[in-house]
């Protein structure tokens, strides 16, 4: 079985960032749904019209599309032949079952939380300026993270897959860190 990898962490935390480079490192697919609903705003399809507003005011788009969208590409052909690295979902605790259900008995390898403060997040994002990188929106995504993605630590933690690695440092020295953690499984 390839591998499946989920990537957790805040807003800023360098979650896309680091997927990239697992994606170099292991061949893994990287599915980031943040990546996919900015490319359907800038496609201007019907989904973009309508997530466009909620993710600039940096709230969640609804979980039966989210679910919609990630199980569809993960039954794509490229997953089953060379895994997966899940950047951005799940972000609620409906999409991490929804996730279960699609995995099914083998559930994701390896969940890897960055840890990063809040502040530091916040420092990246205001230095990144995407367009959902507005002081408000980026206080109301950090608000939604402790309310919504933060009971996942536990959800994983549970199910025996959770790493959490420390997100400071420079991107070699953070990759290294999961690496080590991947490098580790059975
Ligand atoms: P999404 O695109 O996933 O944004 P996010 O969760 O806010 O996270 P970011 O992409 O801002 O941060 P990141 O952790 O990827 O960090 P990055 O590597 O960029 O989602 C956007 C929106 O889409 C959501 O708000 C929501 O509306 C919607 N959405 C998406 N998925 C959803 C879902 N499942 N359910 C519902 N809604 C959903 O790094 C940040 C910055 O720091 C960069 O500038 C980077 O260069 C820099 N950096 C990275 N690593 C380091 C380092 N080690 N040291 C210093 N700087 C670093
Ligand atoms: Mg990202």
């Amino acid at each position: 079985m390839p591998l499946v990898l989920v990537i957790l962490g805040r807003q800023g935390s360098g979650k896309g960032t680091q997927a990239a480079l697992l994606s170099k490192r292991y061949g893994v697919v990287h599915i980031s749904t943040g990546d996919m609903l900015r490319a359907s705003v800038a496609a201007g399809t019907e989904l973009g019209l309508r997530a466009k507003a909620v993710i600039d005011a940096g709230n969640l788009v609804g979980d039966d599309i989210m679910i919609g969208i990630v199980d569809e590409r993960l039954s794509a052909d490229d997953i089953g032949v060379h895994g997966v690295v899940l950047d951005g979902f799940p972000r609620t605790t409906a999409q991490a079952d929804a996730l279960a259900e699609i995995l099914g008995q083998s559930g994701p390898d390896l969940a890897i939380n960055l840890d990063v403060p809040i502040a530091e997040v916040t420092e990246r994002m205001l230095a990144r300026g995407r367009d959902d990188d507005t002081e408000e929106a980026i206080s109301r995504r950090l608000e939604l993270y402790e309310a919504e993605t933060a009971p996942l630590l536990a959800w994983f933690e549970t199910r025996g897959c959770l790493a959490v690695v420390d997100g400071l440092g420079t991107e070699g020295e953070v990759l290294a860190r999961i690496s080590a953690a991947i490098d580790a499984l059975p």
